[in-house]
């Protein structure tokens, strides 16, 4: 892939550009959508004789229930408890729930340490962390429009737009200003990262050669779960799915269909796991090819994703959030049901799902513990 095309360093030419994609965006009718656009037909239907519908008519009812939360403490509430492994036969289903639009993301108190990181690799390691290619632009607008909307909505005392400053948003738990509004100072996907705590990927239809596949057109990612968002960016679903076992027999034709049935309004969510043996969030290489032999249980960590995804109304372009979960194996220790799932989970994993997620390297390890923590219990409640 021509790293060279992309546009993470490209706001010399967005930023001046910046009027007239807005100007389209707004052109673009409701009922393209359903054949979603890819970016060149975006721009050919954006003609000034189309009707520009309302923002709020691709919205269903629901999409409006935003209640407000007013005494949210982002500082003293701890990262959601999620537990998202089962005992029982492994099944390798795409295991989406519908999640209601006031829940679409989380805040907590890990904000202000990923916000530094976020930072720091924006300067340290850009290209690494976010990637943007050219004919995206519109859709990342409409992402930060999205992620602005929701969070001014759902905490409106801790984002919101300043007095007397206006098209600018401010960010209270940062204490940082972002301009909102073309002409941006920022990537306005850059700027949705620096107000959020989920990475953010953007998959367009036919942004290559398929014109039924999603293609990763943008992404801000902090977080990969062993993988390099230079080498993705452009590729279709199935291929930046190439290393999972199982995809191509059991997951691809339900999510290549899934993406193409998605509705706007409709936000659903997945979760998932891995082990590590680190307490690294910023993960490029491959677990399995990257952890340390003969880990002790106290560094290992469940790595656990809450990933959304939603059509966005106006450019029908595909955002899958993901949220990363550091948790170590140990703090499950006074949760004895999480324990004995968590290892029913981690030993029915089909012999390729384990080897691509490292057991060989933790699973000793892992189980010798839970089966001491599980004694412990029976032996406390006989
Ligand atoms: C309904 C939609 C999706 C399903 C069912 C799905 C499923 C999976 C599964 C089963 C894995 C293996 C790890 C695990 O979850 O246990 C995986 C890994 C991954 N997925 Fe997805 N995924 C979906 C959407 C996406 C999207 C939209 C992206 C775009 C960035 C994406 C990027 C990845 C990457 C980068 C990996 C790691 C691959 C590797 O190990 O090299 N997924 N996905």
């Amino acid at each position: 892939m021509a790293m060279d095309s992309l546009l993470h360093e490209g706001l010399s030419w967005l930023l001046p550009n910046l009027g007239l994609v807005v100007i389209a965006l707004g052109l673009i009718t409701a009922a393209a959508i359903p054949r979603v656009l890819t970016p060149k037909a975006a721009t050919a239907t954006a003609t000034a004789t189309e009707t520009v519908n309302p923002p709020h008519e691709n919205k269903n009812e629901s999409e409006s229930e935003i209640h407000p939360l007013l005494d949210f403490d982002v500082a003293t509430r701890p990262p959601h408890p999620y537990r998202p492994w089962r005992s029982g036969k492994f099944a390798m289903t795409m295991g989406v729930s519908k999640v209601k639009p006031e829940e679409w993301l989380d805040l907590d108190n890990k904000y202000w340490q990923e916000q530094e990181l976020r930072r720091q690799l924006l300067v340290e390691s850009r290209p690494e962390v976010m990637q943007l290619l050219h004919g995206s632009e519109a859709a990342c607008i409409e992402v930060l429009d999205t992620v602005v909307d929701y969070l001014t909505r759902r905490y409106p005392s801790l984002f919101y737009r300043p007095e007397g400053k206006d098209g600018y948003i401010y960010n209270g738990l940062t204490n940082l200003s972002f301009k909102i509004t073309a002409p941006y100072e920022l990537h306005p996907l850059e700027i949705a990262a620096q107000l959020v705590m989920e990475d953010l990927n953007l998959l367009v239809q036919g942004f290559g050669p398929e014109p039924d596949q999603y293609y990763l057109s943008a992404s801000f990612s902090m977080a990969p779960a062993g993988w390099y968002l230079k080498e993705r960016i452009g590729w279709p679903l199935w291929k930046i799915h190439g290393p999972v076992p199982l995809w191509e027999e059991k997951l691809r034709l339900s999510v290549e269909r899934f993406f193409l049935r998605m509705k706007p309004g409709d936000i659903v969510m997945r979760q998932n796991f891995f082990l590590q043996t680190n307490n690294a969030m910023f993960q490029q290489e491959p677990f399995a090819n990257s952890m340390l032999s003969a880990p002790k249980i106290e560094d290992i960590r469940i790595r656990h994703e809450r990933q959304t995804l939603r059509r966005l109304p106006k450019t029908g372009a595909v955002l899958f959030t993901v949220r990363t979960y550091l948790t170590p194996v140990v703090d499950l220790q006074d949760e004895p049901d999480s324990i004995r799932e968590f290892l029913g989970a981690v030993n029915a994993l089909p012999e390729s799902m384990a080897k691509y997620k490292g057991r060989d390297v933790w699973g000793e390890v892992v189980e010798s513990w839970c089966k001491k923590q599980l004694e412990h219990t029976d032996t406390d409640s006989a």
